[in-house]
């Protein structure tokens, strides 16, 4: 996980890879390595802990090649150590990866059967012996890259040195960003615009599944399919690397997109990948725990209705959530036996922070799930549960939403498995669906085109409404919130199940009905809501999976099919279409999708 930089250099790179990873310390992160092509092999440098420890590493031992990668490591294949940290090596090959190989236990044994063997804990290192397998058959290095990469299942970017390819860098992405940098006769692979930012303003945005080949010449860019591409370059202030949006119009919809590397950041930080156990950091006592209390605002309440589901459903414990302004005034009924949990992406919207506050005074333990570890709920708490998306600088929640209900879900299996509710084969099954979500919502963000084309029907509407079941009667709530404070557009959110006391009166056939139905236990409920809609005009927009859409009732206006998922994390997958839909509603209406009217980003008055 982490930190990537790649130079192609025409002078020695060790201090401009350390420069680059200094620059990415904000991503957190472990370990630390370099490598790079010294006469006619390679050599790696790593080192446990601070970058510090990496340059007295370098400085004992320096490294004097022109072309290097470099990376940051968060672990989550294997412990943080010497042995684990970034760069791996396979015969020929050295790499760097962000991200999570999901088959990578499959992989390995088969190489093992070929007789290869392991130094490391991580999955990373199965890449370089693929690589270095298909080079051994004599394949050119670009075509070992492409043969390997049609192998590996999961969310990665990618830094590769070869030996005997002198000047090159080889460089891919699938579910985590990567880009490249222009400079005089150099050229820079990063994991963010920031990485190569003190050598280059002149950046390539690289497109989900591209692949690249970097040397003096410049890059060769290849997309999934294997034909070359270009890709526009753009210059990009050096100040404004840190906000930058890429090439996104808007904050928002780099934030979308931004899910699937939020998500997983997010995930491992909760899960020892490794033995797909739980790993939730803090003490709590699950098993003693008799009752959580969520308190939160927004879209932040809204994940902790989705956490409500799972906890209760995974492991009998009772969890109310509430809208923390009405909360702090009413005297609620509270026990010290229960945990208090705030969901914050800012960690100081002013209700949140009171109620978390009334709840400290009754005595109950408290924890913040949150953005901005340096915030007031943050340093208030008796437990911090980070996310680790990234800074959310739209002011509409897309990011922070996806990564609040990753967390909960990662605490939902872990309580469930202290209880005694589920065994260890099933938290190692519901590990291993949590590490998949991350590829699931990017394939769901590649319903982008359909979803724009729906949305210009929709722009035209005076009110929506969105209707679900269980998870997706908390997600119906999402949908129409983010509708209407982008677009303007009123809309409701309701469980489908209300549907007839009282918002069945509101369907006509102007008015597009949402419908948020993956193929679940509730399924077929939702599917007759949809048949009682249309029988009185209804216009529906049915959002459903590959499994949804083959028991689909006939009549919709649209179907989306998003890809199938487990029911512990199809919110999570089913979060990027609606969030699309307001998005490009948003658009087509020329509103100011980032800093919608009236709304701020921190709401620290009541
Ligand atoms: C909606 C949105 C808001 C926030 C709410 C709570 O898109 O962003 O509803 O979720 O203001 O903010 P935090 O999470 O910072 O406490």
């Amino acid at each position: 996980m982490c930190g990537i930089i790649g130079i192609v250099g025409k002078a020695p790179v060790a201090e401009r890879l350390v420069e680059s990873l200094k620059r990415l310390e904000y991503r957190g992160y472990d370990s630390a390595g370099v490598a790079g092509v010294v006469g006619s092999g390679v050599e790696r440098r790593r080192a446990k802990g601070k970058i510090k420890a990496l340059e007295e590493v370098l400085t004992a031992e320096p490294l004097t090649a022109t072309t290097g990668i470099g990376h940051t490591r968060w672990a989550t294949h294997g412990a943080p150590n010497v042995a684990n940290a970034h760069p791996h090596s396979a015969g020929r090959v050295t790499l760097v990866h962000n991200g999570i190989i999901e088959n990578f236990a499959e992989l390995k044994a088969e190489l093992a059967a070929a007789g290869r063997t392991f130094e490391s804990d991580t999955d990373t290192e199965v890449i370089a012996h693929l690589i270095d397998a298909e080079l051994a058959t004599g394949l050119a290095p670009i075509d070992a890259f492409k043969a390997t990469l049609d192998r590996l299942t999961g969310a990665y970017a990618l830094a590769v040195l070869i030996e005997g390819a002198e000047n090159l860098v080889l460089g891919a992405r699938r579910g985590s960003p990567l880009v490249v940098g222009e400079g005089q006769g150099e050229m820079f692979l990063g994991s963010d615009a920031l990485a190569v930012g003190p050598f280059t303003n002149r950046v390539i945005y690289l497109d989900e599944g591209d692949y690249v080949a970097l040397d003096h010449d410049g890059a060769r860019i290849f997309d999934a399919s294997g034909a070359a591409v270009t890709r526009p370059v753009r210059v990009v202030p050096t100040s404004a690397v840190m906000m930058e949006k890429g090439n996104y119009r808007h904050f928002m919809e780099k934030e979308i997109h931004d899910q699937p590397e939020g998500c997983q950041r997010t995930i491992a930080a909760y899960v020892d990948a490794l033995t797909s156990r739980t790993a939730i950091p803090g003490d709590v006592d699950w098993a003693k725990l008799e009752r959580i209390q969520i308190v939160a605002c927004g879209t932040s309440y809204i994940a902790g209705v989705v956490g409500k589901y799972l906890i209760e459903q995974l492991a009998d414990l009772p969890v109310d959530v509430e809208i923390a302004s009405e909360f702090r005034y009413r005297q609620p009924a509270l026990r010290p036996g229960a945990l208090v949990v705030a969901m914050s992406q800012s960690g100081e919207t002013a209700d949140t922070l009171a109620a978390l506050r009334y709840c400290k005074a009754k005595g109950m333990k408290s924890a913040v799930v949150v953005n901005a570890t340096e915030s007031t709920m943050a340093r208030e708490v008796d437990v911090v549960w980070p996310i680790h998306c990234g800074p959310e600088i739209g002011v509409a929640s897309t990011k922070a939403f996806t990564a609040q209900v990753s967390v909960l879900t990662a605490i939902a299996v872990a309580a469930a498995k202290a209880r005694g509710t589920i065994d260890a084969a099933e938290e190692q099954r519901l590990v291993k669906v949590l590490l998949e979500a991350p590829r699931l919502i990017a394939e769901a963000i590649h319903l982008e085109g359909a979803i724009k084309e729906i949305a210009a029907d929709v722009a035209k509407a005076r009110d929506v409404l969105y209707l679900g079941r269980g998870p997706m009667s908390a997600l119906a709530l999402e949908g129409a919130l983010k509708l209407k404070e982008i677009s303007y557009i009123h809309a409701e959110g309701y469980a489908a199940g209300e549907l007839k006391h009282g918002p069945i009166a509101l369907v006509d056939d102007k008015t597009p009905i949402v419908i948020l139905a993956p193929h679940d236990s509730w399924f077929e409920k939702s599917a007759s809501n949809m048949s009682e809609v249309m029988a009185r005009g209804g216009q529906v927009i049915f959002i459903t999976d590959t499994e949804g859409v083959k028991h689909a009732p006939e009549g919709a206006k649209v179907v989306v099919t998003a890809p199938a998922s487990d029911p512990l994390v199809s919110t999570l997958v089913m979060s990027a279409p609606i969030q699309l839909l307001a998005y490009h509603v948003a658009v087509i209406k020329g509103a100011d999708v980032d800093q919608p009217r009236n709304l701020a980003k921190s709401v620290t008055v009541e």
